[in-house]
């Protein structure tokens, strides 16, 4: 019997490409479709060279409608689409709004137009904790307020869900909205993991250049937050961890364990660490010492933010399970290998 094809957006992407790992560990097999706009081909043969199977990977634009009609035609036994395929970069969303709303609304649109026309009619879509803003209650669970969006970035993840769950509404269309706390860390291999483009704006890139020497000390962006030790807390979860909750909502779908048509997880590990207690951890992993001023505090920071993951525990079945230190020891070793 032939197995189950997911199709993969932006697969060829950061958390697409450890997703597709686990999903032919699981016994998936992969379409993946990416425009390489932040990402390239390696990552590929870096799947490959884990589970020793090359995915399908059709390069092409999922804002193009027509190419997305011909992957669906290509691949008639895609039952699920893992969308992951948006620009990301929430600085970059301030000074690009259109550029953001254009790829993130209409790569969406295309993707559920033609599963519908195709007959396919289970998505899971990559969502963020950005929706919650600062929330008035910790940790987060998926029923707190979703808050006025602070970047155009978290405005087309807000819009997204709500197309998603306007969709459902008026067709056979089924999903899980996934809402990521902060991604970490990369495969233990090594063979894949995140590539930041420029100066990275992410914590963990950062340190690992720091660690590298590409980078001559970390900015830690305020230390005057009402936090214990007054720098800001967030939820890091380990890609691979995060990975496998992707093929947790899959198979929920595919059971028809969904108590509704879109159904909202929160993924995160539901202990928040402050960017001084991530640093010590990063120290304690790898045994560099890092070095690190105070800055000011950086626009637009949310104070403090981790997850109540228990929903994803009791429906999915899925729970973090990679500790802190593995998690930044992985980092560092992917960043070893960017070095070489
Ligand atoms: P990434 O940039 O590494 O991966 C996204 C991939 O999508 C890239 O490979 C890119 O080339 C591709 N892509 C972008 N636009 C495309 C288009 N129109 N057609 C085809 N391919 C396209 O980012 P990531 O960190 O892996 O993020 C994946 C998803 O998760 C995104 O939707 C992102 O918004 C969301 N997310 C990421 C984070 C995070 O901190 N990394 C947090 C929450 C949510
Ligand atoms: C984490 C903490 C910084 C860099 C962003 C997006 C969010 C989501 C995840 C997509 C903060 C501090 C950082 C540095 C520092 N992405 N920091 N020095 O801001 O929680 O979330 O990525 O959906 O939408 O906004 O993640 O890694 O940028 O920052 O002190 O050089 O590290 O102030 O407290 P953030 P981050």
């Amino acid at each position: 019997m032939s197995k189950p094809i997911i199709l993969v957006t932006g697969g060829t992407g950061y958390i697409g490409s450890h997703t597709v790992v686990e999903l032919q560990q699981a016994g998936f097999e992969t379409v993946i479709v990416d425009n390489l706009s932040n990402s390239t081909a390696d990552a590929v043969e870096g799947v490959k060279r884990i589970t020793g199977v090359r995915p399908h990977f059709e390069q092409a634009d999922c804002c193009d409608r027509n190419a997305m009609a011909a992957v669906f035609d290509k691949y008639p036994g895609i039952t699920a689409v893992i969308h992951f395929a948006a620009s990301k970069a929430v600085g970059e969303s301030v000074e690009k709004p259109l550029l953001y709303y254009r790829n993130n609304l209409i790569s969406l649109l295309n993707v559920v137009e033609e599963m519908i026309a195709h007959g396919v009619f289970h998505i899971v879509f990559s969502s963020s904790c950005t929706v919650y803003g600062q929330p008035a209650v910790l940790p987060v669970t998926e029923d707190a307020p979703v808050q006025p969006a602070a970047s155009p970035y978290g405005n087309t993840k807000q819009v997204c869900e709500e197309i998603l769950r306007d969709t459902a509404v008026s067709s056979a269309l089924q999903g899980v909205l996934l809402r990521y706390f902060n991604p970490v860390g990369a495969h233990p291999s090594a063979e894949i993991g995140e590539l930041p483009v420029g100066v990275p704006q992410n914590l963990v890139p950062f340190i690992t250049q720091v660690a590298a020497g590409v980078r001559k000390e970390l900015s830690v962006f305020g230390n005057d937050y009402h936090t214990p030790d007054g720098s800001c807390i967030r939820d890091y979860i380990n890609v691979v961890d995060l990975a496998r909750a992707h093929v947790q909502a899959v198979n929920y779908l595919s059971e028809g364990k969904n108590k509704t048509a879109m159904e909202v997880f929160n993924i995160g590990t539901g202990k928040g660490l402050s960017v001084l207690e991530l640093v010590a951890a990063f120290q304690k992993a790898t045994g560099i010492k890092l070095p690190y001023r105070i800055a000011d505090r950086r626009a637009g920071d949310i104070e403090q933010v981790w997850a109540n993951p228990g929903k994803a525990h009791a429906l999915l079945g899925w729970r973090a399970q990679e500790s802190i230190e593995d998690t930044l020891r992985s980092a560092w070793k992917w960043e070893k290998k960017l070095m070489c």
